[in-house]
């Protein structure tokens, strides 16, 4: 790969920035001055710029808390979206949501520019369950219990059985195997209660860190993702 695509991949800085520090003699390969952007990398090269070394990435895979009032979108043209919380450290990567949360869900969120790793984690067929934690307008029963285990019969699409467990009167985490829209809140209608609280936990075996706050962001990488949403299909 040549040295300016190295660079703008795994940067910030533009192709213009590049050439500027390249003729500034502020970019190493191997600790030999680089003096073209052209030059080829090879794997293993050890490249700095300004003293600094620049690992090579191509994609990153971001966790947000997702808080309420932001479009699960990078653009919309009446509310903030969650890309705008993107550190500018980011930016460049031009991050997308895997899945989508509505405006006043909260939680779990990923976000990233693999587009395959996005296509892999929502496609039914793998079979992820995504955990809600849910507060209700009216308390819940066994018999809700039993609807959601059962599956529900949408005109728009059959919900798989999803597993509900009461924490208290009026709350519940539910674990649901597909991603359709307002799909938490419809299973809940159709019990007869309204979802007056949502936030997303854990996305198979991947749990919302609990010391991340709302709106904060944590890079992570695919492997670890990968590995412990896998881990409880
Ligand atoms: N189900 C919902 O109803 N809303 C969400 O944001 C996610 C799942």
């Amino acid at each position: 790969m040549r040295l300016d695509k190295y660079l703008s991949d795994s940067t910030d800085m533009s192709r213009k920035d590049i050439k500027s520090l390249i003729r500034k003699k502020a970019v190493t390969i191997n600790g030999e001055i680089a003096s073209k952007p052209e030059t080829q990398i090879k794997d293993g090269d050890a490249v700095m710029v300004n003293g600094q070394e620049v690992t090579y990435k191509k994609f990153v895979y971001l966790i947000l808390n997702k808080p309420s009032g932001y479009v699960s979108a990078t653009e919309d043209k009446k509310y903030p979206v969650v890309t705008d919380l993107v550190p500018e450290e980011y930016r460049h990567f031009d991050v997308f949501c895997a899945g989508r949360l509505d405006i006043d869900t909260e939680g779990l969120l990923i976000l990233t520019n693999d587009g395959e790793f996005v296509h892999e984690i929502t496609s039914p067929k793998k079979n992820v369950y995504k955990k809600y934690y849910a507060e209700l307008d009216k308390p819940l029963d066994s018999a809700d219990v039993d609807a959601f285990a059962c599956g529900m019969e949408f005109k728009d699409f059959t919900a798989k059985p999803a597993r509900l467990t009461i924490c208290n009167e009026t709350s519940a985490y539910v674990e649901i195997a597909e991603g359709k829209f307002h799909q938490v809140k419809r299973m809940f209608e159709r019990v007869g209660k309204t979802v007056t609280y949502l936030k997303r936990v854990s996305i198979g075996g991947y749990a919302l860190p609990c010391d991340l706050a709302l709106g904060g962001i944590i890079e992570i990488d695919k492997d670890t993702l990968a590995n412990l949403i896998y881990s409880e299909v």
